[in-house]
């Protein structure tokens, strides 16, 4: 090969490599590929059929998460250790109005949905330092302590295995550091 015609091939080369770079990087920055979130490991936005609402669906991930927020409320109400603060909430229910409980149920889990990437639901609900600070929040019987935040995790880890969900489980393990990481809000003594 002639030094010309090397340089020609050399030239054309270095074209098509700078050519096929700036389209590839072209092609990842206009459609980067999404990352996967807690919110999908519980099942994400697959619609299934919502077991408590015959005839309608839900997203496969909320259901997961209600289930085991309703299943947490409940072991928290066997709870002595715990049910004192819930009152208001246990009063209620005992005399047969579940208003309280539906609305708490709605707002935790649209709490946790959020808080593990769902795009299609918002919370409406009190910040965590309002919804546990008695004076802000009349159904909040009193101040929680460490060793009480403590106790709320293990009830939620016995709400999450109720639904299929061990705390060995990557996705429990997640979900238990979000909560570790609201303490100091929901601790205010
Ligand atoms: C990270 C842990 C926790 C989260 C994410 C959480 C979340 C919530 C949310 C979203 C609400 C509803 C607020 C509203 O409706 O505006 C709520 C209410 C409440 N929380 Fe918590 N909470 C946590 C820990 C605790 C603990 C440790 C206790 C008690 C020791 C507790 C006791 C209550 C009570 C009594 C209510 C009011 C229930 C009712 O509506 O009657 N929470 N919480």
């Amino acid at each position: 090969m002639t030094k010309t015609k090397f340089s020609f091939l050399a030239i054309v080369m270095l074209a098509g490599l700078v050519a096929f770079s700036v389209t590839s990087c072209k092609k990842s920055s206009s459609s980067p590929t999404p990352t996967a979130t807690l919110y999908d490991s519980l099942g994400g936005t697959v619609m299934v059929n919502d077991p408590a609402n015959n005839g309608t669906m839900i997203e496969k991930g909320r259901l997961t998460i209600r289930s085991v927020v309703d299943s947490t409320i409940f072991v928290i109400a066997a709870d002595t250790a715990l049910n004192g603060f819930f009152k208001v909430l246990l009063s209620e229910v005992t005399n047969g109005n579940f208003s309280g409980f539906q609305a708490l149920s709605k707002n935790l889990t649209d709490f946790v949905c959020v808080g593990t990437g769902a795009k299609n639901f918002t919370y409406g609900g009190k910040s965590m330092v309002a919804a546990h600070d008695p004076a802000q929040n009349s159904r909040m019987n009193g101040k929680a302590d460490n060793g009480d935040f403590t106790e709320f995790e293990v009830d939620l880890t016995l709400g999450a295995k109720k639904n299929g969900v061990p705390s060995t489980a990557p996705v429990f393990q997640s979900l238990a550091r979000i909560v570790e990481s609201l303490r100091s809000q929901v601790v205010q003594m």
